[in-house]
């Protein structure tokens, strides 16, 4: 949930640039139609589902309407999560400014004078009859929308949106045949980088028997924790047919905006070719679990 416009434009600039894509989230602060103008092609859309049909439907229509090629209906967040260093920093929707936020606050003048004067957060595709939210009914709207996503609502969304559809949030073997089934061209293993549940197992303990599970009936797209281009191997090598990032992309932008996030895919990008040499392969179609066998490390260095 990204809600400075021309933030935006640090992320899906470089995805395009790179040849990947950029997911917008159903809470982003930049209209879905603006972003996807701007790097055609190279724009998925989240879906989320919303106790208000009307507003999926809605954004259904939008997400159609900008040609996005495949939505992402994240199902895994039915409750907010208990954030204690978000509690423990008043980090909230409706921050109330406490003694230490206010003197935090006043070490950064740049930030406070943006936060003021630049461009409002707010969402950028939800509105109360066509006026922009503050912050208070953007909390509200947060905290009410988390509804316990069910297998009739990928059913629905399936049969309502043409293009291809991913669910997001898969981490066991039956949830993804479930998904398949219910016609998902990909299967999105994800726990949402640990934010959400930290008691969660990680995506890569659980890719394997997931990847196996829908054994070529849809792609299987991953992410969580990927932080170096040999975790991309990895993954590639445990039945992914893709991965993706969150963090490490904000990271790039924290250090140098646009060319911050272009630089982490770089490196990624170089860091892949390196990992993917050691395992003995010239390209990623090759890889399996082998590959990460302690045979294929032995004749791997008994060749170096
Ligand atoms: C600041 C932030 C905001 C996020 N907002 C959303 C969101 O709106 N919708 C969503 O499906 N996932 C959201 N995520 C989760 C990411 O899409 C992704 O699953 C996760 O960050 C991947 O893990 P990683 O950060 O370890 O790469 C968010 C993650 C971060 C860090």
């Amino acid at each position: 949930m990204f809600h400075d416009r021309e933030l935006h434009r640090t992320f899906y600039s470089p995805a395009r640039n790179a040849g990947t894509v950029f997911v917008h989230s159903a809470w982003s602060g930049t209209p879905l139609k603006k972003v996807a103008a701007a790097a055609p092609g190279s724009v998925w859309c989240q879906a989320a589902i919303w106790p208000d049909q009307r507003l999926v439907d809605k954004h259904l229509d939008r997400a159609e309407e900008a040609d996005i090629p495949v939505l992402v209906l994240a199902g895994d967040v039915a409750v907010s999560s208990k954030r204690e260093r978000d509690l423990h920093n008043g980090f909230t929707m409706q921050a109330r400014p406490s003694p230490r936020s206010v003197l935090n606050a006043a070490t950064k003048p740049r930030w406070v004078a943006n936060f003021l004067f630049g461009p409002k957060i707010t969402f950028g595709d939800q509105s109360i009859d066509g006026r922009a939210m503050n912050l208070r009914e953007m909390g509200e709207f947060m905290h009410d929308d988390n509804d316990a996503v069910t297998w009739n609502d990928v059913i629905r969304i399936r049969k309502r949106w043409r293009g291809k559809l991913a669910v997001k949030g898969v981490m066991n073997a039956q949830d993804a045949r479930r998904a398949v089934d219910a016609g998902a061209d990909a299967i999105f293993v994800s726990n949402h980088g640990g934010r959400q549940f930290d008691a969660q197992p990680s995506t890569v303990s659980a890719l394997a028997e997931i990847a196996q599970a829908v054994d070529g009936r849809a792609e299987v797209l991953v992410d969580s924790g990927i932080r170096r281009g040999s975790d991309l191997v990895k993954m590639r090598a445990l039945g992914a047919t893709a991965g993706l990032i969150g963090r490490p992309a904000v990271y790039g932008l924290v250090h140098s905006g646009e060319a911050g996030v272009a630089a982490v895919l770089d490196i990624l990008r170089d860091e892949t070719a390196t990992a993917l040499a050691f395992t003995g392969n010239t390209t990623l179609n090759n890889l399996n679990a082998s590959a990460l066998a302690p045979s294929s490390c032995a004749s791997a260095s008994s060749g170096a």
